[in-house]
């Protein structure tokens, strides 16, 4: 694992864009697996930039969803798939054509969940998966003691994720579905480099924990320590409990 500690969210964007960039370069049509939150914003926004000013072509760009709520409808503004589409795709200039995600509304999920599993191997699989880190460990929605070895599936999330994530949804913790649906931390674990961003000082302990502490399922991030290319970029405030 190659961790690196940068200055502020910013630096952590552009540097993490840049890879996307060098990678698009290589592989025009590169599957990108990107997460929604706070965390990933300034890697988006730096991207676009880029696109922006001729400097990368994502025109045959791929995109794929990381997790999704289950029980809202698709077109909720809330919905993953609304907001990697706000965030990730309209900034890009992509049209949903090149989208990839579970299908959160499906009236079995299950089903779902394994579709999604083979259509990322059928697509040949995640290229770059972009990662951040819940404050309790989790990647993706794989919550503390998902199996190291879990495939895409429903998951509940804990209390701390749903308060977590109450601020997109008006601060009302009745409003955040109790479900999801996720990569497994083993579909996960199955792209060909994974890039996870940590920012500011809530995130130190679960860095702390993903970086220098044992692998376990207590921590999911942990996982990255089994990942032949994992690339953790932190901030210096997220960094702040390493030894
Ligand atoms: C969401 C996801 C989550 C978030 C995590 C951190 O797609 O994968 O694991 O990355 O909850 O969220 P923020 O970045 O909002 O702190």
């Amino acid at each position: 694992m190659e961790v690196v500690i940068v200055p502020d969210a910013e630096a952590g964007g552009e540097l993490i864009a840049e890879a996307m960039a060098q990678l698009l370069r290589h592989k025009p049509d590169a599957l990108l697996g990107v997460a929604t939150g706070s965390t990933p914003l300034p890697i988006y926004e730096a991207l676009a930039a880029k696109v922006s000013a001729g400097a990368v072509d994502v025109s045959r760009a791929r995109i794929a969803q990381l997790d999704e709520y289950v029980g809202l409808p698709t077109d909720h503004p809330e919905s993953y798939r609304s907001v990697l589409r706000r965030e990730v795709l309209e900034p890009l200039g992509l049209d949903m054509a090149a989208f990839m995600g579970p299908d959160g509304a499906a009236a079995d999920v299950q089903a779902a969940c394994a579709a999604y599993d083979k259509a990322l191997a059928e697509a040949g699989g995640v290229d770059l998966q972009l990662l951040g880190i819940g404050t309790d460990g989790h990647i993706g929605f794989n919550e503390p003691c998902s199996s190291l070895a879990s495939r895409t599936r429903i998951k509940t999330l804990t209390e701390q994720t749903r308060v977590d994530n109450a601020r997109f949804f008006e601060g009302d913790i009745e409003q955040v579905p109790h479900h999801v649906i996720t990569q497994g931390i083993g579909t996960i674990l199955e792209a060909r480099h994974l890039v996870l961003l940590a920012t500011g000082e809530g995130k130190a302990d679960a860095v702390a924990a993903t970086v220098e502490g044992p692998v376990a399922a207590v921590c999911p991030a942990s996982a990255l320590q089994l990942h032949p290319h994992a690339t953790v970029v932190v901030d210096e405030a997220a960094a702040s409990k390493l030894k």
